[in-house]
C-alpha cells in the first residue's frame, strides 16, 4: 500500500521536482504522487507534473470569488482523489483551519527557514532571505512541519542548517538553502510521514 499524496503548489516546482525526482530514485517507496493542485494557472509547477504525468489540477480564485470558493474546489479535487497526504511545495495561500481541520496531521509544508526564526504571517519565498540577511544571521536553513491554524506554528519535522556567506543576495542565499536542505528534507519528510500514515491504515 502506498499514501496517495498531493503536492499543492504556486510557482516554479523546485521543490516538486526533488519530491517527484526522490521518487523516481525510488526514495520514496511508501507514497505515490497522485496530484498536482497550484492555485495559480502559470504555475511552472504545473508542466513538471504534466511531464511526469502526473494529474494537474488548477484551483484559482476566480473574479468575484473569495478564499473559500478556491478551499472548496481544492477539497473536491483532494476528496476525489482519494488523498492521503498533502503536501505545500511553494504553495503562497494560507489555508483555513476548517480546511486544516478536515485533514488532521496530513497536511506538511516546507519553510525556507530555521523555524521559529523568519515565519509566519509575511514570510514566504524571497522576503524570508532578505530578512534573513538584513538581520544579519550566519546561519539559516530549512524546516518541515505539519500544518496547523498557525502560519509555519505546527510541530516540526525536520530541519537542515544552511550557512550564509559573504556576498550573499537574497537570490543567492534561496538558492543554496534550496540545493543543501529544502531538495534534500523535503522528500525525506514525505517518506516518513507517508510511511506513518499507511502504517496507521494498515493498524486500523
Ligand atoms: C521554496 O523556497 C519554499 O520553501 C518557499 O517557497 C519556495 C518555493 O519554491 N515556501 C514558502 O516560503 C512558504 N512559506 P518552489 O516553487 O521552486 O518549490
Amino acid at each position: 500500500m502506498k499514501a496517495r499524496v498531493a503536492v499543492f503548489v504556486s510557482g516554479g516546482g523546485t521543490n516538486l521536482q526533488a519530491i517527484i525526482d526522490a521518487s523516481l530514485r525510488g526514495d520514496i517507496p511508501s507514497a505515490e504522487i497522485a496530484l498536482v493542485c497550484s492555485n495559480k494557472s502559470d504555475a511552472f509547477a504545473l508542466d513538471r507534473a504534466k511531464n511526469h504525468g502526473i494529474k494537474a489540477v488548477v484551483c484559482e480564485k476566480l473574479p468575484g470569488e473569495k478564499r473559500m470558493d478556491v478551499e472548496s474546489k481544492l477539497l473536491k479535487v483532494v476528496l476525489d482523489e482519494k488523498i492521503d497526504l498533502i503536501v505545500l511545495a511553494g504553495f503562497m495561500m494560507i489555508l483555513s483551519e476548517n480546511f486544516i481541520k478536515s485533514f488532521p496531521g496530513k497536511i506538511i509544508n516546507v519553510h525556507p527557514a530555521l523555524i521559529p526564526s523568519f515565519c509566519g504571517k509575511g514570510f514566504y519565498g524571497l522576503k524570508v532571505h532578505e530578512a534573513a540577511l538584513e538581520k544579519g544571521v550566519k546561519v539559516t536553513g530549512a524546516t518541515v512541519h505539519y500544518v496547523n491554524e498557525i502560519p509555519d506554528g505546527g510541530e516540526i519535522i525536520a530541519q537542515k542548517a544552511v550557512d550564509v556567506l559573504e556576498g550573499d543576495t537574497p537570490e543567492i542565499l534561496q538558492k543554496r538553502v534550496m540545493e543543501e536542505a529544502e531538495w534534500i528534507l523535503f522528500p525525506r519528510a514525505v517518506e516518513i510521514v507517508s510511511k506513518s500514515i499507511i502504517s496507521d491504515k494498515e493498524a486500523k
